[in-house]
């Protein structure tokens, strides 16, 4: 597949799925091929709005589809496995949503099953891909604010509470950690790497999940990070990166900025921009054209034992929220 162009199937017709097609439909070395949903009709008419050839009605369908390279799984959180693991099995790679799964043996199971298939596997964290954020971790690599001492970053929106809804729905894999709290942790992530120490306090909604939620993180360089993520308000969604010899801001939102200043000790702040391409969704697809033309299983740039260490961390969140609301119920 070095020259030809690569072959998306999108699994699940949802918000996200949509979004992600119109984006890759702006991309001239890529296509897409085929859509999978759990019903024909909502995969064909998916298929009618972007012109996609072929429309399957079911996710099986779609992993067995030979004329796809890589399938992009878009359900809710608990539906990612099961999926991608049928996809995996058929020799499919997969770029599955965030988060890659609910739980951390989930994904370490899809890792190993993917290595052993000598398969592509990647978590959908779009945001690690765009040219800023790239940039960020290559100046904190490069020591151009010395050594990160903290990071704070928030991803908080005013949500309408909703049982049903999967944001609310602890059925739907619901809560402020899962969706949201998997960015400002990721983002973290290459510029501190695993935590020494993990703190937390959060408030639960009416349907048991975390409705508002505040880590923190310590590292054994002394490093710490303060993150928030919530469903009850809107937080400002921004981040800093905080070194021993300067700071880089980052501009609201901190997933999709279009620039940053890079406050240098005894130099003029430099700031940084950058345009978004598409919905800001085209970078991770092109990220996945590279490896598959490389013959790369993974992404250096997400690499699966990341996407299973965050998990962990996230765990130890949920238990630390579970142990609170257990302890404050009358
Ligand atoms: N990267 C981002 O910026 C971003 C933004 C939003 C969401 N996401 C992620 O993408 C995933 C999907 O989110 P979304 O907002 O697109 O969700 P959504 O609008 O509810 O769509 C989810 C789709 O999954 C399929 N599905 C399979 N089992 C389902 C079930 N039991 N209940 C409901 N739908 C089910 C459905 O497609 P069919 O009926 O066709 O099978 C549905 O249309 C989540 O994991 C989320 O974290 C990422």
């Amino acid at each position: 597949m070095v020259d030809s162009p690569v072959r998306w199937g999108i699994l699940g017709t949802g918000g996200i799925a949509a979004v992600f097609t119109e984006d890759v439909l702006r991309l001239p070395d890529h296509e897409v091929a085929a859509v999978g949903s759990r019903s024909a009709g909502t995969a064909e008419d998916f298929a009618a709005r972007y012109g996609i050839g072929r429309a399957h009605g079911s996710y099986g369908d779609l992993a067995a589809d030979e004329g796809v390279d890589v399938v992009y799984v878009a359900t809710p959180h608990p539906m990612h496995y099961e999926p991608a693991r049928l996809c995996l099995e058929a020799g499919r790679a997969v770029l599955v949503e965030k988060p890659f799964t609910t739980r951390a043996a989930d994904a370490e199971s899809l890792a190993a099953l993917a290595r052993e298939r000598g398969v592509f596997a990647m978590e959908a964290m779009w945001t690690r891909f765009n040219p800023l954020v790239r940039r960020i971790r290559d100046l904190v690599a490069d020591g151009a604010i010395g050594d990160v001492t903290a990071v704070y970053a928030d991803f908080s929106i005013a949500a309408e509470f909703d049982e049903g809804h999967r944001l609310w729905s602890a059925d739907l894999g619901g809560g402020a950690l899962l969706d949201l709290g998997c960015y400002v942790l990721s983002f973290t992530w290459p510029l501190l790497g695993a935590p020494a120490s993990v703190q937390a306090t959060a408030s639960p909604a009416p349907t048991g999940v975390d409705a508002n939620t505040g880590i923190l993180l310590g590292y054994d360089s002394g490093a710490v990070a303060l993150l928030h993520c919530g469903l009850r308000g809107d937080s400002p969604h921004a981040a800093t990166v905080v070194g021993t010899r300067g700071r880089i801001d980052v501009a609201p939102p901190f997933y999709r900025p279009a620039s940053m200043t890079v406050v240098r000790a005894g130099r003029d702040p430099e700031t940084v921009t950058a345009g978004v391409d598409g919905h800001g969704y085209t970078y991770q697809a092109q990220e996945v054209a590279r490896c598959l033309r490389a013959g790369r299983t993974e992404s250096p740039l997400m690499p699966l034992d990341e996407t299973v260490e965050i998990l962990r961390t996230v765990e130890e969140v949920t238990g630390l929220f579970r142990a609170q609301s257990t302890s404050t119920q009358p």
